[in-house]
């Protein structure tokens, strides 16, 4: 009976598995049409945009940074990161032209978890206790003249309407935040206060995206940046854009003609390829109908997705013996750096996706089940990968419509950050290809795709120096 027992889960097995998986992968294809339909739809919505406020999807939120590091900063400064799984602070000495980054420290802290569904005093007094302690570090390394401030640049990842270059008013959480009583604030204003509390007398010279940090750091070392994209937890662009083609600006236009344009790309949702799973898993989130591209290709949702793809192989196949694997129904169980971790196992026996998959998801599989479990994490990974390069052709698109060669006549770059780019090599494959393919050979050897490695903290801290309040000689 025994072996009649699994002679019958093998056969189910193959009989269910099969077109569950087909389904998975015609689903979720991106090939070339779906790509330029996605790019196509990005850069209208970024027009819509642009033209007023909520005339798409994409809330193209203007940055208040009008003038880009030019490589003259100087001093000393410091940098508070808020965004992701991490917080980070950081000391900066910049040098001016010749000198550049004298010196930097930086100390990181992952974001306790119930911080993240407190209340805004309780993730703020977190925030302004961990730079108080980072600042006492200083020692008596730097004297500042009486009765100046220390100044930071704020790099706050959340959709943010800037009201100048050092407030601004957060409309929603993202990324699994839920903290009460933040939205609809001044950001600054609560850091401010929080700072207060903590007796530390310091001022928030810049509040900025950390896509729009990005680009900043980045284009302090090299001129031709022209668009920064972040993929890591969530996910998001911004661009240089003339002010001329923002018709929603009013009042005095920036004198260099030209600012940053925050998209928050990660709430676009046209045209993309999108199965029961990715319904399924935002019909559960916090965040229902929100932040769908933001939901199909970044790191916090790659994990989730196939976890519920396995889950219903499981379910429906026997993949992983007969029982539903426990482990396996818990939500967000599975990450993406575990799919990551499993697909650069190229040995024959995929030992370590077998133990990758026991210790995290508590599931034994055969060596059939592991290639299908590869499978399904190449499906999704594929899919996020190229939808981001189409993402990417859609902003060059739009910037090259406006102005004929201004990014595809020239080497332009592309600053990237964030875990999943840095730490996925499948996953930079696919967006470059899908880039590629839908520029063709020739333009898209003038469009680079740089790594900009924590570009953001510097850059904040270039464009807290670029709006500092005093004249920094030393
Ligand atoms: C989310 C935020 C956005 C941020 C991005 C990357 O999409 O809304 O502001 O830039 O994540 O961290």
């Amino acid at each position: 009976r025994g072996t009649a027992r699994v002679r019958m889960a093998v056969r189910s097995n193959a009989v269910s598995v099969a077109p569950i998986l087909t389904k998975l992968q015609k689903d979720c294809a991106t090939p070339l049409p779906v790509l330029r339909h996605v790019a196509d739809a990005m850069a209208a919505d970024m027009r819509g945009g642009l033209a007023v406020d909520g005339g798409s999807d994409l809330k193209m939120i203007l940055s208040y940074v009008n003038s880009l590091p030019s490589g003259n900063e100087k001093g000393l400064f410091y940098a508070l990161d808020l965004g992701g799984t991490n917080f980070r602070v950081l000391r900066v000495q910049l040098g001016g032209k010749d000198e550049r980054v004298i010196d930097t420290e930086f100390e990181q802290v992952s974001i306790p978890q119930e911080l993240m569904f407190g209340t805004s005093e309780e993730l703020f007094d977190f925030i302004a206790s961990g730079l108080a302690k980072f600042a006492q570090k200083e020692g008596g390394k730097f004297h500042l003249p009486r009765g100046r401030k220390r100044e930071i640049g704020f790099t706050f990842s959340f959709p943010v309407k800037q009201t100048s270059i050092d407030s601004g008013i957060l409309m929603k959480w993202t990324k699994g935040f839920a903290v009460s009583g933040t939205a609809g604030k001044d950001v600054v204003a609560c850091l401010n206060e929080a700072m207060e509390r903590q007796k530390l007398d310091m001022r928030v010279s810049a509040l900025v995206n950390d896509t729009v940090g990005t680009l900043a750091g980045a284009r302090y070392w090299d001129d031709d940046v022209m668009v920064a994209v972040i993929l890591g937890t969530g996910t998001n662009a911004c661009y240089v854009e003339q002010v001329d083609a923002i018709p929603k600006l009013q009042g005095p236009k920036s004198l260099s003609g030209r600012t940053i344009i925050n998209t928050e790309w990660g709430a676009f949702s046209k045209g993309l390829p999108l199965t029961e799973f990715d319904r399924d898993m935002d019909a559960a989130s916090i965040n229902l109908g929100e932040q769908i591209f933001e939901k199909t290709i970044s790191g916090m949702y790659l994990g989730e997705i196939a976890r519920r793809v396995l889950l219903k192989l499981a379910e429906a196949g026997a993949l992983f013996g007969e029982a539903v694997p426990e482990k396996l129904t818990t939500p967000f169980i599975l990450r993406t750096p575990d799919l990551c971790a499993m697909q650069q196992d190229n040995s024959n026996d995929m030992k370590a996706v077998e133990s990758i998959l026991y210790d995290v998801a508590g599931v034994e599989s055969n060596l059939s089940a592991r290639k299908i479990v590869i499978e399904v994490c190449d499906t999704i990974v594929k899919r996020g990968g190229r939808l981001a390069g189409a993402g990417i052709v859609g902003i060059l698109q739009k910037m090259e419509d406006d102005a004929k060669g201004i990014v595809f006549g020239k080497r332009t770059v592309v600053a990237m950050d964030g875990g999943l780019y840095e730490h996925y090599p499948q996953y930079r494959r696919y967006l470059q290809d899908a880039v590629t393919e839908l520029l063709g050979l020739e333009i898209s050897k003038n469009v680079v795709i740089e790594h900009s490695k924590d570009g953001s903290g510097i850059g904040a801290a270039l464009l807290a120096a670029a709006n500092s309040q005093y004249e920094h000689d030393f």
